[in-house]
């Protein structure tokens, strides 16, 4: 198995340009199903993930071409059915997304479990209760989700929890339902808007994404179009909290820094001065610096998706930070491997108090998902010495072309 080798203590310069949004572009792609015609997504991170639901959506008979490197052309016309199967769904949680949009377009799909990060328990009950208000049946034997409908009626559907997948899963399969369906205590992540833009592109009539109530006008049929995915906060969130911890003058270049306001507050609070741009965050830090805490919360809040990153670099910073997880039960396994090189943390259930050290060592440690790694990563980069990370394929999921981006800031990383 490959794995990333990282000598620390270089400090970060330079620019490093952000790839598409990696949630986004997991939820564009199996939307296409919807079209019944030619997509053509731009801006696509050349990210495992995308390849897998590429090469998912051909062997369901779509016809997919990788016209350039960050874009894929898709003309699902000639599909008459969706049934992914464990082999198929397994690779990533986004295959559930393949539910609402077969539903949507054939009344009926079989997709299996989906797999993704094991960060804690990740029900599907929101998705399922959605598609059974538009009047679905769903039921799901052997490991395989099976959803079929006569027609789909127009609901108003109140999520007991604020869930992403959710949210974009009902988006999906309600856009050609007969009628209005209303989306109470919806996501209002950036990518909901990116979605609920794609499928009005494509002739749909979606409004609200970004609050907490979106009202969909069900469509007879949706036809192809061409959409760019905005860019990726969680990405550019990793490299503003990389370049904190390590110290340097980094700019983050191709973003929409409204995205990023939690992040931006929370680095300004370390000690990090923060200009924004634009499309650009540079962020200039001596790497000395002081402890905050942080709690995780849907969007607009800190994004649950930097927790991980952001732990890494309260384990040097002056102080005691409180690291508090609303959002997933068990999001803290990085936090053993911190503790090999040196971390000084307790966890106790959704809250892992971090003393700041003096310094990381480097280390042998372990991925566990995606995120777990991106902040080994950070950890490596500000650790004493030589840091191997292992299962770096978690990392390839999430972060396009990393290496390359974080030599040419200056880091000493290779991969073996
Ligand atoms: C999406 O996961 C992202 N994944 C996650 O990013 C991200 O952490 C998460 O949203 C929160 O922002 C993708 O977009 C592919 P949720 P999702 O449904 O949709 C509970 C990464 O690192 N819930 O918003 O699965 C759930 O257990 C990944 O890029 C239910 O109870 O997240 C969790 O506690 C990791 N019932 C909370 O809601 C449901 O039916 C939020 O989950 C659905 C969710």
């Amino acid at each position: 198995m490959e794995k990333l080798i990282i000598k620390g203590g270089n400090k970060l310069h330079g620019t490093v340009n952000i790839s598409g949004f990696k949630n986004s572009a997991v939820a564009i792609i199996p939307a296409t199903v919807l079209a019944g015609d030619t997509c053509v997504i731009d801006n696509l991170p050349q990210i495992s993930d995308v390849k897998i639901l590429a090469d998912l959506l051909s062997s369901l008979g779509a016809d997919v071409k990788n016209s350039e490197p960050n874009m894929l052309k898709i003309n699902t016309s000639k599909m008459r059915e969706c049934y992914a199967d464990y082999e198929m769904a397994k690779e990533l949680r986004a295959s559930y997304y393949l539910l609402g949009a077969a539903l949507g377009r054939f009344k009926k799909a079989k997709v299996a479990y989906p797999g993704g990060c094991s960060i804690g328990n990740r029900p599907i009950d929101q998705h399922i209760k959605g598609f059974e208000a538009l009047g679905a049946d769903v039921n799901i034997e052997h490991g395989i989700i099976s959803v079929e409908a006569e027609k789909l009626t127009g609901a108003e559907i109140y999520l007991d929890v604020v869930s992403v997948g959710a949210t974009i899963n009902i988006m999906l399969a309600a856009v050609m339902a007969e009628g209005t369906t209303i989306i109470e205590n919806a996501a209002k992540e950036p990518h909901i808007v990116d979605i609920a833009n794609y499928l009005n592109c494509m002739g749909a009539d979606v409004r609200g994404a970004g609050t907490d109530v979106i009202k969909i006008r069900g469509v007879n049929k949706l036809g192809g179009c061409s959409h760019t995915v905005i860019p990726d906060q969680i990405e550019a969130g990793t490299y503003m909290i990389a370049a904190a911890a390590a110290g340097g003058d980094v700019l983050i270049d191709n973003i929409i820094p409204k995205h990023l306001e939690a992040v931006i507050a929370k680095l300004k609070e370390t000690g990090v001065q923060v200009i924004e741009g634009g499309e650009s965050l540079r962020i200039i830090s001596s790497g000395d610096l002081k402890s905050v805490s942080i709690k995780t919360l849907v969007y607009p809040g800190f994004p649950t998706d930097l927790q991980q990153p952001m732990s890494s670099l309260l384990t040097t910073a002056k102080g005691t930070g409180i690291v508090t997880e609303t959002i997933f039960d068990r999001r803290f396994k990085h936090i053993d491997e911190l503790k090999r090189m040196g971390a000084n943390i307790k966890v106790e259930g959704r809250v892992a108090v971090i003393h700041g050290v003096e310094k990381l060592t480097g280390a042998e440690v372990v991925a566990s998902d995606l995120r777990a790694g991106a902040s080994l990563v950070v950890a490596a980069l500000m650790a004493e010495g030589e840091t191997e990370i292992e299962n770096i394929q978690f990392i390839d999921r999430g972060y396009a072309q990393l290496e390359q981006k974080l030599l040419n800031l200056g880091a000493d990383i290779r991969r073996e």
